[in-house]
């Protein structure tokens, strides 16, 4: 697949795009493989989405990758929905297939579960039930990657009742939203708690979630990676508790995408990791 007379292109649409690590991430592992290739920040207005995304086959790019505020108006434009896209409603990443027909797919619950399962690999799937605190667009994707791996209970707990009862809903299995004056409550016995809230990026407020209920033996993880460590995560590892930081959700969905575009999956190494965390 990797022709010496082709080079590989893919990159990421965003508007803004700018602040994206990913252009970062994938110019490392051209780097490393010794590819000749490159990956692009594509600046796309909103209305220019559909006719960006259809010029990719044309460009001769493998694929991109589609970031706020795209990841779900592309779901009307690619030509077929990954399962993993259809069921968290959006979609993180497309390649671009033989016949030049685009492929829409959600790679975020995989470098969710990878980042988790890589951080903490004694966390077993069946070992107990988890809590998601948000119902946005980053909790599908959590719950969506933790019901697949096979959790036997999710526990929803977000500030507007009526969204955690619509994921809940979308993604059936055994999510329960569970109302946000009871979200110390529903950290009895969890094994897992998740913040996939906006609360605890730089620039927001503090997550108010009191720990005191949450079992010695919890894993607390973040999906926020600005600051590398939230309040909450700090909280977390002061009373004890494994953490599990978010910035390797995002490490890890680049060796799915790569194998997508290009058959080949790098490595995420300490070396990609501190090169990422050099530029927050
Ligand atoms: P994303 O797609 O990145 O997950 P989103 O769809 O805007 O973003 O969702 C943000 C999440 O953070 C939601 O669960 C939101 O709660 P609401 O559904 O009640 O809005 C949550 N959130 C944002 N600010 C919050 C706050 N101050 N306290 C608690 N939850 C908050």
């Amino acid at each position: 697949m990797t022709a010496p007379d082709r080079f590989l292109l893919a990159g990421v649409m965003g508007w803004p795009v700018m602040h994206s690590r990913s252009p970062l991430i994938h110019n490392h592992w051209f780097a490393k493989h010794q590819l000749a290739g490159t990956y692009v920040p594509l600046a796309i207005r909103p209305d220019g989405l559909a006719a960006a995304l259809r010029a990719l086959p044309a460009l001769g790019f493998a694929g991109c990758n589609v970031t706020i505020p795209h990841k779900q108006a592309a779901m009307d434009i690619v030509d077929e929905v990954h399962e993993s896209a259809r069921a968290i409603g959006a979609i993180s990443c497309i390649t671009v297939r033989p016949d030049g027909t685009l492929l829409g797919s959600n790679n975020d619950a995989f470098g969710f579960i990878r980042n988790l399962r890589q951080q903490q690999p004694g966390w077993r799937a069946d070992s107990g039930p988890v809590v998601v605190i948000g119902a946005g667009g980053g909790s599908r994707a959590v719950c969506y990657g933790l019901l697949q791996q096979g959790v036997p209970e999710i526990r929803l707990v977000n500030r507007t009742p009526g969204r955690a009862e619509a994921v809940a809903l979308a993604l059936g299995g055994g999510i329960r939203a569970v109302a946000w004056a009871d979200r110390e409550a529903a950290l009895d016995g969890a094994v897992l708690v998740v913040n996939t809230t906006s609360q605890g990026m730089v620039g927001q407020g503090d997550l108010d979630l009191p720990l005191g209920r949450l079992p010695a033996t919890a894993i607390a993880a973040d999906i926020v990676y600005i600051p590398l460590e939230t309040s909450f995560l700090a909280a977390a590892r002061a009373r004890g508790n494994a953490t599990v930081s978010g910035l390797g959700m995002l490490l890890h969905q680049g060796p799915l995408a790569w194998k997508l575009w290009f058959g080949i999956e790098p490595e995420v190494t300490a070396e990609l990791q501190a090169l990422v965390e050099r530029s927050l």
